[in-house]
């Protein structure tokens, strides 16, 4: 996983105070050996995250999510498992060497991404890129901001990335895999003759482009990375990782649609901006801004377009309780032509004056109605009605029924019966994992490894009388603990988290925690559980024995297997008995 060395994170984990450190995120409150706070993870409405300072986890009583500190700082926060244990080490005081780098099988088309990125950069300072200079300078992009954004100058020759990657050894199937090339009779440059505007990941490594036409061409404005191994695209939102401390400073982000417009936001010292790229928000969009847990003010395009897609991102936010605003500029097509046109101050007053949802969903079905007709008086007034019913706010409720029945003469009582009370709401689909109904032989081997995991007594008994879990899953996590154990001579599941599980296991592992966390330790229900396990084992063994009876033809060798399963059998009724 990380190439910083495990001592280094052993030390960092030991110095640092689960408590302390989730409490410098969260509000936490003592009760009894735990401390209690509101999760995170979900719309918490009771404090259901519970943190054992003993054991250096966490766990969440509603959304399951559990961890050590370190995988709460990287839930929390959005980032990798070593930006975590930096950010750790930097609150405990304790000095990481830098340089640490993370290791994973796309190295390479990150590096390959990183090198375009640098080359169109120059390129745009060549003489080649004097017209596209020119273009950037019309439109007010000053030199600085070139510069911070990394915008860049993509060559109008066929190939001229292709063949600088090709001899500095990347191979063709990188090369397509990164979208930077693609194949015809030959490979061929993706961007040519464009403006190249890099896309970051969360984490600020490159990852792809958009590429724009800055002269009079019949092409497609912007041309942009397809899905890669490492861009994925509803994954990914333009300037998120320049944002996102902004964001959480100042407890709002402005999500626009193009990253002319955040770069413009941007520019004007507005750094609290994120850009859709023109696409509709996905599931993972609205989970990577509600981390934040800051307001988001959606402003969309000026246009019937982006009025569609407020509707669309804004149902999407408000489905997973996101705290939402809506900004509606006039007069200008985007923010970006808003801020040229008018100014940075007028921006921000906009901003300041961003109006509820509930607000902008109002105004929009008025739209296309004569609101002196009955017909259409009657359609809005359903819709209003429709929305208020997704709303546990008695007071807003209260006075847009008010403000209905005076403005359009209807009887107040009329309305109020139109309103049905909803419950309140349900926890966000996304953030939850599922609790996963588990069969009765799955739960015995989900509390053995819990056993294992808090004390090494268990996990040597575990190797005199078992020494294997009929199932391959639950094996491997035995394994990984065992594993764990003779490399540390030591047990604790915050641990046993960080260092020896893969990727795989994680969550199965977290689940085991999740499931068992409020169970007490007691050496004879391990051992009963230990035998029913090898009940099970026996189990297997008898139905191998008898798939085996059917399919061999010897007499004599039939009798032993009759006999070795009477044995068998005989013995798991001993076990039983005793
Ligand atoms: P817009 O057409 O609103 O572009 O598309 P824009 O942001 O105003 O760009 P400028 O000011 O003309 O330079 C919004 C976003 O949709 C994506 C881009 O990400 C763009 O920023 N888009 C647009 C494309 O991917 N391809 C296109 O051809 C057009
Ligand atoms: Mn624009």
């Amino acid at each position: 996983m990380a190439a910083i060395d495990n001592g280094e994170i052993n030390r960092i984990q030991q110095s640092a105070n689960i408590v302390e450190i989730i409490g410098s995120y969260i509000t936490l409150e003592k009760k009894g050996k735990n401390f209690f706070g509101m999760c995170p993870f979900h719309d918490d409405h009771n404090p259901s995250m519970s943190v054992s300072e003993e054991k250096g986890l966490f766990t969440c009583f509603v959304c399951h999510k559990t961890g050590n500190v370190f995988s709460f700082v990287q839930e929390y926060e959005n980032i990798s498992f070593i930006e975590a244990v930096k950010i750790v080490a930097n609150k405990v005081g304790i000095e990481l060497d830098t340089g640490y780098k993370e290791t994973s099988k796309y190295d390479k088309h990150y590096e390959a991404v990183d090198l375009a990125l640098k080359f169109y950069q120059n390129n745009l300072k060549s003489q080649e890129g004097l017209n596209a200079r020119k273009y950037l300078q019309t439109r007010g992009i000053e030199d600085e901001i070139i510069e911070e954004f990394n915008i860049g100058y993509a060559p109008p020759n066929f190939d001229t990335i292709t063949k600088l990657l090709t001899n500095k050894g990347y191979d063709e199937q990188l090369l397509i895999e990164t979208g930077l090339s693609a194949r015809g009779q030959t490979l061929y440059d993706l961007f040519r003759n464009r403006i190249t505007f890099p896309i970051h990941n969360p984490n600020g490594k490159p990852v792809g482009f958009s590429a724009r036409i800055y002269e009079d061409l019949k092409e497609a404005k912007y041309i942009n990375t397809k899905e890669t191994p490492i861009f994925k695209k509803g994954k990914i939102l333009f300037n998120y990782h320049r944002a996102q401390n902004e964001a959480r400073r100042v407890k709002n982000l402005i999500v626009v649609e193009g990253q002319m417009d955040a770069i413009r936001i941007y520019a004007s010292g507005v750094k609290n901006v994120v850009a859709t790229m023109g696409t509709a928000l996905t599931e993972d969009h609205v989970k990577l801004l509600k981390k934040l847990n800051v307001t988001i003010i959606l402003c969309m395009d000026n246009d019937e377009a982006g009025e569609k897609a407020t509707i669309q991102n804004g149902e999407a936010l408000t489905n997973a309780q996101v705290d939402l605003k809506i900004l509606r500029l006039s007069g200008a097509k985007d923010p970006d032509e808003y801020i040229l046109k008018h100014s940075k101050e007028e921006f921000l007053d906009a901003v300041n004056n961003s109006i509820t949802y509930f607000d902008f969903k109002l105004n929009y079905y008025k739209k296309d109605k004569n609101l002196n007709k009955v017909d259409d008086i009657s359609k809005y007034i359903n819709q209003v009605v429709k929305e208020l019913n997704k709303s546990n706010d008695s007071i807003l409720i209260d006075l847009t029924v008010n403000d209905l029945a005076e403005k359009y003469g209807i009887d107040k009582n009329v309305l109020l019966n139109q309103i049905i009370k909803v419950e309140t709401p349900k926890i966000s689909k996304i953030e939850v994992r599922k609790e996963k109904k588990l069969s009765k032989n799955q739960k015995l081997s989900s509390v053995l490894l819990y056993y294992m995991m808090n004390d090494t007594k268990y996990i040597k008994l575990y190797e005199q009388e078992l020494g294997y879990i009929p199932n391959e899953e639950y094996l491997e996590i035995a394994n990984d603990i065992l594993a764990f154990f003779l490399k540390y001579n030591y047990i604790s599941i915050a641990d046993f988290i960080t260092y020896e599980i893969s990727k795989d296991n994680y969550e199965k592992v977290l689940d085991i925690v999740d499931a068992n966390i409020k169970i007490e330790l007691k050496d004879a229900e391990y051992v009963g559980i230990v035998n029913k396990i090898k009940t099970w084992i026996d189990e297997n063994k008898i139905e191998e024995l008898k798939e085996k009876l059917v399919s061999v033809s010897d007499i004599n060798e039939k009798l032993n297997i009759t006999n070795e399963i009477a044995k068998m059998k005989k013995r798991m009724c001993q076990n039983e008995e005793s």
